[in-house]
């Protein structure tokens, strides 16, 4: 069955898709304040070289993630589950994933945890992706039960807790008491047996916020930021006086997060293990394998994409949907070689040149931008 925006219902985790949708059609066309989603990572701009040396077919996509290799450093980040609806689509974007080899997450695995007729709209993306690499996604309210059943729907590779506090402030019916967040986490942490990932829903995490969830032993995260996705216009929107529509541009990039991190080491705790670093990734407003590529030559191990592939599919369906992330891993290693990168690993030694509003939070930041812009 076709899914569409018009077809979706009245439920939460419906409203979040067709909001989602309509706030980026107004977005693109000028009408909503805010960031465009297609120029929010302009700022990270690369010095091109004549001579970059190596070829197309040299360049290496492989990354790690969680320990496991992973063979594209893309993946389809959380969004959804929780309907009937929503179950299409995650059975979609499952479908793509298993045929282009990516990663997945689901959304929030709440709905199901309260109501166990809708697990079926999570596992579905297992039974359509029996061999990717799959996120069981959960809010830092839950119990060390209710995270291990989220893992459970899906037979999850690895956990993701967000971490929405302006999201759920903003949310008519959210949470307003955020004092039990860290010490949920560490109990989930020590409690469920597969990797456990802190994010973001696109505000960005601070290194302070990334330096509080390695104290409590999370050593992947994904800082998703400002830009894409807007979780304030979309819990706004769903508020009868719409009150909050001054607070759109809340929160950081992820390339202003990728660049926090590299300024702050000291602020990651000192009993982090040379054996388990700090991994990165990176999400919010990737819109381009352009941005693919300048998340990973700021650190990150891997980058998330919700909004776009979720547009792609809802507007032009799962054909198109494969077509373009195959296309965007083409166009990763067409962009790496133009770098003169045969991998992530040497993407990251790439000259980049972070100007705009970017380069001035990265200066507030204590960032050595000119280090950056001459790597070698
Ligand atoms: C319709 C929709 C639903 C989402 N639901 C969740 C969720 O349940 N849990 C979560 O961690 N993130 C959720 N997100 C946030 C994304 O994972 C991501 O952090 C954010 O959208 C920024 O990425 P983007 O700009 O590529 O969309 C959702 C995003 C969308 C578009």
């Amino acid at each position: 069955m076709a899914i569409s925006r018009d077809t979706l219902g009245g439920g939460r985790k419906d409203e979040h898709v067709r909001l989602a949708e309509e706030l980026r059609e107004l977005r693109d066309a000028g009408v909503v304040r805010g960031v465009s989603p297609h120029g929010v990572w302009d700022d990270v701009r690369f010095m091109h070289h004549s001579f970059p040396g190596g070829s197309f077919d040299g360049v290496s996509l492989k990354t790690s993630v969680c320990g496991r290799d992973w063979a594209v450093p893309f993946y389809i980040n959380a969004m959804t589950g929780g309907s009937e609806k929503t179950a299409l689509i995650n059975a979609d974007l499952a479908r793509a994933a298993a045929a282009t080899g990516v990663a997945m997450a689901t959304g929030s695995a709440s709905p199901a945890l309260k109501d166990p007729s809708l697990a079926h709209s999570f596992a579905v993306v297992r039974e359509n992706a029996p061999d990717a690499f799959l996120f069981a996604n959960v809010s830092p309210e839950m119990t060390v039960d209710q995270a291990r059943d989220a893992v459970g729907f899906l037979d999850a590779d690895a956990l993701q807790v967000h971490a929405n506090p302006a999201q759920e402030l903003v949310m008519p019916e959210g949470d307003r008491d955020f004092s039990g967040w860290l010490d949920r986490l560490s109990d989930i942490v020590a409690g469920v047996d597969v990797p456990v990932v802190v994010k973001e829903v696109g505000f960005g995490l601070s290194a302070r916020s990334v330096a509080e969830v390695v104290a409590r032993g999370v050593r992947t995260i994904d800082v998703s930021g400002r830009g894409g996705t807007n979780f304030i216009d979309i819990e706004n929107r769903r508020r009868e006086k719409q009150e909050y529509a001054y607070l759109s541009g809340w929160g950081q990039t992820a390339a202003e997060c990728l660049l926090d991190l590299q300024g702050s080491p000291v602020m990651l705790p000192r009993d982090v293990s040379e054996e388990e670093p700090v991994q990165v990734i990176a999400s919010g407003g990737v819109s381009t394998p352009l941005d693919v590529v300048r998340a990973l030559s700021l650190g990150a191990s891997a980058v998330g994409v919700s909004g776009h592939f979720l547009h792609v599919l809802m507007t032009d369906g799962l054909d198109t949907l494969i077509d373009e992330i195959t296309e965007w891993i083409s166009q990763v290693r067409t962009l790496m070689t133009l770098l003169g990168a045969a991998s992530v690993a040497e993407l990251r030694q790439v000259d980049v040149l972070v100007t705009g509003t970017t380069a001035e939070f990265a200066r507030l930041r204590g960032v050595d931008l000119a280090a950056l812009a001459q790597r070698h």
